[in-house]
């Protein structure tokens, strides 16, 4: 299965839990996402992860099972080609639960049921265990949870993006170079590229400031620990974009004040 080589460890942790093998493919070189030219011929499903909020493109002619949606709440990017996304609902999210929770989309109604059946343990009916499951139900807390945001989802999506539109104006011309965007791109973090070898002096400055930043990620999923090698990635792209990504402030808690203080703190520390 080929999934992109920069995102959270869990899009790969998902591959290798149904038995596939993961076959990380370079994001392109000016944006984050999965590059379908790079895809291997022979690779016959791809997971498709829209990061950031923007949204990724799948290779004509593969076959997708479930898109990484967790990073696009709010945006309507359904699964390219394919009926199914997984959403994350960790509280980072748009909108979220109160400590752990997904869900999936599907407009499938076999993949709904399957979906629900594995969720609790295999059960297609009360105590009939067609297949094996686990248990992973979202609890009525949570979901109470999320129901509640759920009519702030819009609102928090739009004053994401409407952070990022200020942010973009005013790092156009430096320090710091912003991600390009497509108009049908959404902002889940808004992510700048810091000069080579400066992020961790921006990110000093910032925290002097008082001003919390992000890595999104330090490392492509390839130079994981897990997968036994040197720490080094075979995609040039994700671990390029890696050494200089930073996550600056942008949610519906932001005022232009504050966001001044962030565009004034990043052009004295650049
Ligand atoms: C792109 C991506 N995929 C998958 C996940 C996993 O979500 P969870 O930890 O809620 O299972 C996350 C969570 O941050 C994510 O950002």
């Amino acid at each position: 299965m080929a999934l992109p080589a920069l995102s959270f460890f869990a899009t790969a942790e998902s591959v290798q839990m149904i038995g596939a093998v993961p076959v990380f493919v370079d994001v392109l070189p000016d944006r984050p996402l999965l590059d379908p030219a790079q895809v291997p011929e022979d690779v016959e499903i791809v997971v498709p992860v829209h990061l950031f909020g923007m949204r990724a493109e799948a290779p004509p002619g593969r076959r997708i099972v479930v898109t990484d949606a967790a990073q696009c709440l709010g945006w309507g990017h359904g699964a390219p080609g394919g009926v199914t996304s997984a959403l994350s609902l960790y509280p980072t999210k748009t909108i979220g639960v109160a400590g752990d929770g997904g869900a999936v989309l599907t407009d499938d109604p076999e993949v709904a049921a399957l979906a629900r059946a594995i969720g609790s343990h295999g059960m297609s009916a009360p105590y009939v265990h067609a297949r094996w499951g686990r248990n992973s139900r979202l609890d009525a807390v949570q979901a109470a949870v999320v129901l509640g945001h759920l009519p702030e989802l819009a609102r928090r999506a739009a004053a994401r993006k409407a952070a990022a539109a200020v942010y973009d104006a005013a790092f156009q011309d430096g320090p710091v170079a912003p991600l390009p965007r497509h108009a049908d791109d959404g902002v889940h973090q808004y992510v700048v590229l810091c000069p080579p070898g400066r992020r961790e002096v921006i990110q000093a400055g910032l925290h002097r400031a008082g001003i919390d930043t992000a890595v999104y990620y330090p490392a492509p999923m390839d130079a994981q620990p897990v997968f036994g090698g040197d720490g080094r990635s075979a995609c040039p792209n994700a671990a390029a974009f890696c050494a200089r990504a930073l996550a600056l402030p942008a949610h519906e808690g932001l005022n232009h004040e504050d966001m001044a203080r962030v565009i004034t703190a990043v052009m004295e520390s650049a």
